[in-house]
């Protein structure tokens, strides 16, 4: 077993940080002490293999994105990035593990759509991985499976009350998986969009002869995201079931969740980088097709009436708890451009695996976190959100080695042909700078990048079983 001595960083974590050194035996973290201890410091133990300088650096547990669509077929269509491609993109950026969402089609059974999901990442992974299950198709033999989810390390569901005739969950199937989730404990996670509402929006609008990009965003308005919020939370509070809602973009329904966490109920939120960054206006607006890049559900929202602000400050109140990418990449070219004369075609979402903890890292930068929220936002609470905290999202003796090594005197231009590893014909992303650098990312002991170096391989992450969540009550 190789051992791994990083010295001289200031080790943060979700509640404080220090300056501290951290011995990593193989797999698996044995030691973090203050330098100049006993143990460690300026007289290495004998024995250390690998010697990483942190001086003058972060050293913060690595990412952990708990919302990814590698592979996802949607709208005639597939995520462009393969297990392969979209795992290696996220160990560039400090991602150092994904939990995704296996499939259950419509008619398929749950445990036939988690196998698919196996086969696609099994052996194909540079960081650890874990899934969601999606479920497309609420019915008795449904319910039954997810009494066995948690048995294959699969801790939380996901329903869409949007998507009509796709995944699409209707009240009584909502109840129905819901009670199942209070019984086992299972966390519910939520797209929360009024589908059948949308659809007649979209419906009325391409009749219009508005097909733009920009109607993707006026259809989707956010009163049908706050109504499905509150729907959500209110059959979440009569069954008892803890609720997570997915991709949250509106701050009306911000507000939903807030005031049912206010009123004691188990009810998480998650936003995405572009919900925190891109708008109606300036993304979905752009002229022509060009729009069609940032087409994802629920949409960008309006900057004008405050939705990204609104967010950023949810961030901060613990309103929302936490960041994951809903990383779903289509290229323009064969894909998005399905959707030419007909926004509803344009397969739905965006690629950020590789720059969420730059994009959050610039938030620190921006004064809008600060710099163990950070950590908590994008890898503490994830972790302990979805039952994997203790082995990831902490720098602890007994956890993983999956470290970043963050330099905030670095500095990232994200675009296409310099950052960017994402299996994409574009960057949703591009021309954003950011004031710091992932230096050095070690996934369970191995240095996977090191200085603009990929050293990682596919068949080095694992699958990881989830527990349950930590926030149960
Ligand atoms: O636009 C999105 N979000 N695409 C992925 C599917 C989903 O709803 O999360
Ligand atoms: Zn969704
Ligand atoms: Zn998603
Ligand atoms: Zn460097």
């Amino acid at each position: 077993m190789t051992t791994t001595l990083i010295t001289g960083g200031t080790v943060v974590t979700a509640t404080g940080r220090s300056k501290a050194d951290v011995l990593i035996d193989g797999e698996t973290i044995v030691a973090v002490v203050a330098p100049g201890s006993q143990l460690l410091g300026t007289d290495l133990p004998a024995g250390v293999d690998t010697v990483i300088d942190a001086t003058g650096k972060y050293v913060i547990p690595g990412g952990i994105d708990a919302h990814t669509h590698m592979e996802l077929p949607f709208g005639g269509t597939a995520a462009s990035d393969t297990f392969e491609t979209g795992t290696r993109a996220a160990a560039w950026g400090g991602t150092t593990t994904i939990i995704d969402f296996a499939v259950q089609t419509y008619g398929q059974r749950v445990f036939d759509g988690l196998a698919t999901w196996h086969q696609k990442a099994a052996g194909n992974c540079a960081i650890d991985y874990a899934f969601h299950q999606i479920i497309g198709d609420v019915n008795a033999d449904s319910l039954q499976a997810m009494d066995g989810l948690l048995a294959e390390g699969v801790s939380s569901f996901k329903l869409f009350m949007a998507y009509p005739g796709v995944f699409y969950s209707d009240d009584a199937q909502i109840l129905r998986a819901m009670q199942k989730s209070a019984e086992t404990g299972l966390m519910t996670m939520m797209h929360a969009e009024n589908g059948p509402a949308i659809d007649v929006l979209v419906e009325q609008l391409l009749a219009q002869g508005k097909t733009d990009p920009y109607y993707h965003g006026v259809a989707r308005a956010w009163q049908m995201e706050e109504e499905a919020t509150h729907r959500a939370i209110m059959i979440a509070n009569l069954t008892g079931a803890p609720l997570y809602v997915v991709h949250v973009s509106a701050k009306q329904a911000v507000e939903q969740l807030a005031a049912a966490r206010d009123n004691g109920q188990n009810v998480f939120g998650e936003t995405c980088p572009q919900y925190l960054y891109l708008s109606l206006e300036e993304n979905l607006g752009a002229p022509g097709f060009e729009g069609a890049k940032w087409v994802c559900s629920t949409p960008l929202r309006s900057r004008a009436e405050g939705h990204q602000d609104h967010m950023w400050q949810s961030l901060r109140t613990n309103d929302i708890q936490m960041v994951s990418t809903d990383h779903c990449p289509f290229c323009m070219k064969g894909q998005k451009d399905l959707g030419l004369g007909n926004f509803s075609k344009i397969p739905n979402g965006i690629g950020s695996v590789e720059h969420r903890m730059d994009l959050l890292y610039q938030g620190v930068v921006n004064g809008r976190i600060s710099l163990e929220r950070w950590v908590e936002i994008t890898s503490t609470t994830p972790a302990r959100m979805f039952g994997l905290y203790g082995k990831k999202g902490v720098i602890q003796p007994g956890a993983d080695g999956d470290i970043v090594i963050y330099d905030p005197n670095g500095h990232t231009s994200i675009g296409m042909g310099k950052t960017h590893h994402m299996n994409m014909d574009h960057s949703a992303w591009e021309g954003y700078e950011i004031d710091g650098h992932v230096d050095t990312v070690l996934s369970r002991g191995k240095v996977v990048i090191d200085h603009n170096e990929y050293l990682g391989a596919k068949g080095d992450g694992q699958f990881v079983k989830r527990g349950l969540s930590q926030y149960l009550i």
